[in-house]
C-alpha cells in the first residue's frame, strides 16, 4: 500500500450561494473566529501527515495562495512594533509544500480533481472540501487523521459519510451500503444527488477523501452527471467492485460553511470552544435570550 502523501483541495468554485461576500473574494477565505476556511483544511491535512498541498484554483483566487507565502511588509511592520509573530505560524509551510493549478472553467467537482492529475501522478491521495469545515471531537484527531488511520487498515478508497436527513439527499453523493465494520461502511454503490425516494440509503458523503489515481484515468473520459457537471462521486462509482470502497463515520463535528446558516453556526460553534473568545461571546448570547 502506498503513504498518502498529496491532498487536494478543490477551490475553483464561484460559491454562489454565498453571493455577495464571493462575488471578488474566495469562499475558502471566508473566516472563522480569526481564520479563514483554507486555514483549517491545510491544517487538518497536515496534521494527518500531508505533505504536499495542491490547490485547484480559478481566476480571483490568488489570496489563498498569498495566505500562505511570506507577508514580508506585514511582518516588517508588526516586528517595528515589537508584536509577536506566532500568530502566523500556521500560515508558514515548508518551501515547495503547496502547488497550484488552474481549472480555467467551473465544470464540476470531477472536473477540478482531474485538473491535478499531474502533480498527484501514480500515488493516492486525499480530497479535501474547505467548506466542510471538520472538528474532531473531544481529543480525537481531525476528520482526515481518522481517515488516514482506517486507510492504513484497509486501502482503497475511502469516503467520509454522515446520516443525512432524507429530505437534503438532493445535496449529497448517497452511499449504498454493503457489510458494516464499526464505524467503517462496505461501499456498493454511489448516486450523487438523489431524489429522496431514489435514495439507496441516508449515508452522505461529506468533503473529505481518499483516493487512488485510477479515478483519474475515469476522469480523462468526463460523462456529465447531476447538474450537468462533472462529478466525482459518478467516477468514483466506477472504481466500485476493482478497488476497496468504504465510507467512515468520524468523530467530528461538521460545519457546512458555503451555506450561510452552516457559517454563522460554525462562528459560534468554535468560538464557544476558544478560551480568549468564549466568555464574551457567552456573555452576548444570554444577553440575547
Ligand atoms: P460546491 O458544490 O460548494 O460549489 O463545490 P461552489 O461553486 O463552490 O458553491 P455554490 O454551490 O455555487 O455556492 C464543492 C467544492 O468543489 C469545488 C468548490 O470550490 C468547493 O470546494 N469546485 C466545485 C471546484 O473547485 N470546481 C468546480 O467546478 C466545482
Amino acid at each position: 500500500m502506498k503513504m498518502l502523501r498529496k491532498a487536494v483541495f478543490p477551490v475553483a468554485g464561484l460559491g454562489t450561494r454565498f453571493l455577495p461576500a464571493t462575488k471578488a473574494m474566495p469562499k475558502e477565505m471566508l473566516t472563522i473566529v480569526d481564520r479563514p476556511l483554507i486555514q483549517y483544511a491545510v491544517e487538518e491535512a497536515l496534521e494527518a501527515g500531508i505533505e504536499q498541498l495542491i490547490f485547484v484554483t480559478g481566476r480571483n483566487k490568488t489570496a489563498l495562495e498569498d495566505h500562505f507565502d511570506i507577508a514580508y511588509e506585514l511582518e516588517a511592520v508588526m516586528k517595528g512594533r515589537g508584536k509577536s509573530l506566532d500568530i502566523l505560524a500556521g500560515t508558514r509551510l515548508p518551501a515547495g509544500a503547496i502547488a497550484s493549478v488552474r481549472q480555467q472553467e467551473p465544470l464540476g467537482l470531477g472536473h477540478a480533481i482531474w485538473c491535478a492529475r499531474e502533480i498527484v501522478g501514480d500515488e493516492p491521495f486525499a480530497v479535501l472540501l474547505p467548506d466542510d469545515l471538520m472538528v474532531g471531537r473531544s481529543g480525537r484527531p481531525g476528520c482526515l487523521a481518522q481517515m488516514v488511520e482506517a486507510y492504513e487498515r484497509v486501502g482503497g478508497n475511502i469516503v467520509c459519510v454522515e446520516q443525512v436527513p432524507p429530505e437534503k439527499s438532493a445535496s449529497y453523493g448517497i452511499i449504498t451500503p454493503g457489510a458494516r465494520d464499526g464505524p467503517l461502511t462496505e461501499v456498493r454503490g454511489l448516486v450523487e444527488k438523489p431524489k429522496p425516494e431514489e435514495a439507496p440509503s441516508n449515508l452522505g458523503i461529506v468533503g473529505r477523501y481518499i483516493l487512488q489515481p485510477e479515478v483519474m484515468r475515469v476522469l480523462d473520459n468526463p460523462v456529465r452527471g447531476a447538474g450537468g457537471e462533472i462529478q466525482l462521486t459518478d467516477a468514483m462509482a466506477q472504481l466500485i467492485g476493482r478497488q476497496p470502497f468504504h465510507g467512515l463515520t468520524v468523530e467530528a463535528e461538521r460545519h457546512d460553511c458555503g451555506d450561510k446558516i452552516g457559517f454563522v453556526k460554525a462562528n459560534l460553534a468554535l468560538a464557544l470552544k476558544r478560551e480568549d473568545v468564549a466568555p464574551a461571546i457567552r456573555a452576548f448570547i444570554a444577553t440575547l435570550q
